[in-house]
């Protein structure tokens, strides 16, 4: 037994020096155990102090996939002046969903309780208000929208507005948004650290789950070595300024230790600007003026990003990602018959004829040019996208047998179709 203990002791000690050589080895590694973005110096993001008009935010920020902060562009809301904890006992009867913890934790519960009691409580409490603010709510009268959005197409593309709300010192997770977000600071500052959507794409395809549980306070640098190869961008905005988040970009966000109070505006990525501005009955000033978009239009931009950048998409590419398996085999097997472009179109017509997509396919194709322009998507109804997309997964189910494959959604089958595609596989 002694012995045995002994053994134990040499082992462990031999085990210990073997971990702290590993750890002065270790502290080579730029930001190894430090907060995250320790690593390397980040770039700064693009700051304002004009505000772009809705077709520039269009063609310089969003179409461009570019965050860029845009200096005192909330200073005009009445919000920005009114919201102090005495003002907003206005609300007080008003119920809010509240986060349970400032450092973002997904497992954690969250809960509901009036303004009053969030404002008695929250200096005092690790307790964050994450909460919509929608219409009917009065304090929507109190929101104007961002100069860039009350038109262009975008005062109908706000999927959801949040108030966030808290005593600061948050922290979030190291995670990205499947929608752009235009962000604006009423009190205390924020800081973002952000990895552009194209290099976040190559190291999310990889695990998406590591990143989440990723401790960005001390970042072990040997487990995500692919970071320390990647630009870094920072951005941080202080109360009045607004700031613009693409769809797609990884990041973390950090909050100053006092309090701190933001509303986010989460708008469905768009791939064409409207020319509405001149309409004055089309443009949205005011929070209270505008309906939520739906929910599904999310189904209509992932199609869209089937396009790759391009004005249309053609029926052969369409085919690929919604023709459904027999047709597959049969088209496979004319694929390897010499024939033309043509004759292979002809015959890809003709083996789709019964099948459902290449019928979506015809009906968003309102000029019969057998090209989907980016116009002809956004004038069909939604539900084309969400039968097209929703039924990749039904699809899915029915040819395929392997176990792991089950139970994968419509969108998790498109984006590993993407993927095939961008690598010539599909
Ligand atoms: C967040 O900010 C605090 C200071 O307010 C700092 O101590 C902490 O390291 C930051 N976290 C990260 C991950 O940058
Ligand atoms: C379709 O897109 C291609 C680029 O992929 C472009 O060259 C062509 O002009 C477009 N055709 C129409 C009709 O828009
Ligand atoms: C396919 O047909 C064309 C003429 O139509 C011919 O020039 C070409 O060599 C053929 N290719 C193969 C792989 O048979």
């Amino acid at each position: 037994m002694v012995v045995l203990h002994q053994a134990l002791v040499v082992l462990t000690l031999l085990l210990c020096k073997g971990l702290a050589f590993e750890k002065v080895f270790d502290t080579n590694i730029p930001g190894h155990m430090e907060p995250l973005g320790s690593h390397a110096h980040p770039s700064q993001v693009e700051t304002r102090w004009t505000v772009p008009t809705p077709e520039e935010f269009y063609r310089l920020y969003t179409s461009a996939s570019k965050p860029v902060v845009l200096k005192g562009a909330a200073t005009r809301f009445p919000a920005y002046r009114l919201w102090t904890d005495s003002y907003l006992r206005n609300y007080g009867n008003w119920k809010v969903v509240v986060e349970e913890g400032k450092k973002e934790d997904r497992s954690k519960p969250t809960y509901t309780m009036s303004m009053n009691e969030f404002l008695d409580t929250y200096k005092a409490r690790d307790v964050y208000l994450v909460h919509d603010l929608v219409p009917p709510n009065p304090m929507t009268e109190e929101v104007l929208l961002p100069k860039p959005i009350t038109c262009g197409g975008f005062q109908h593309n706000i999927q959801s507005v949040v108030l966030w709300f808290s005593s600061g010192g948050t922290e979030s997770t190291f995670h990205a948004e499947q929608v752009d977000n235009l962000e604006c600071m009423f009190d205390g500052w924020k800081e973002y650290l952000l990895i552009s959507k194209k290099d976040g794409e190559t190291i999310l395809d990889e695990d998406e789950g590591k990143y989440q549980e990723m401790d960005v306070e001390k970042v072990d640098m040997t487990i995500f070595p692919e970071i320390a190869q990647l630009p870094w961008y920072k951005l941080h905005v202080e109360p009045g300024d607004c700031f613009f988040v693409p769809q797609g970009w990884l990041h973390f966000v950090n909050s100053s230790k006092t309090r701190n109070m933001a509303i986010s505006f989460w708008l469905t990525h768009q791939y064409r600007v409207v020319d509405d501005c001149h309409r004055p009955d089309q443009r949205k000033e005011v929070l209270s003026q505008i309906t939520i978009s739906d929910a599904g239009e999310s189904s209509r931009v992932a199609f869209l990003d089937l396009f790759f950048g391009k004005p249309n998409m053609t029926l052969p590419v369409f085919l690929k990602f919604f023709s459904t398996e027999e047709a597959k085999q049969e088209e496979t097997e004319n694929m390897q018959a010499n024939q033309s472009r043509e004759s292979l179109m002809q015959r890809w017509m003709e083996i789709h004829k019964s099948k459902n997509s290449l019928k979506t396919f015809q009906q968003i194709d309102k000029n019969g040019d057998n090209l989907l322009s980016v116009d002809e998507v956004y004038n069909a109804p939604l539900v084309f996208f969400e039968k097209l997309i929703g039924g990749l997964g039904e699809e899915y189910a029915k040819y395929e047998t392997v176990g792991d494959d089950e139970g994968k959604s419509g969108e998790d089958i498109l984006k590993e179709r993407k993927r095939m595609f961008l690598r010539n596989e599909l």
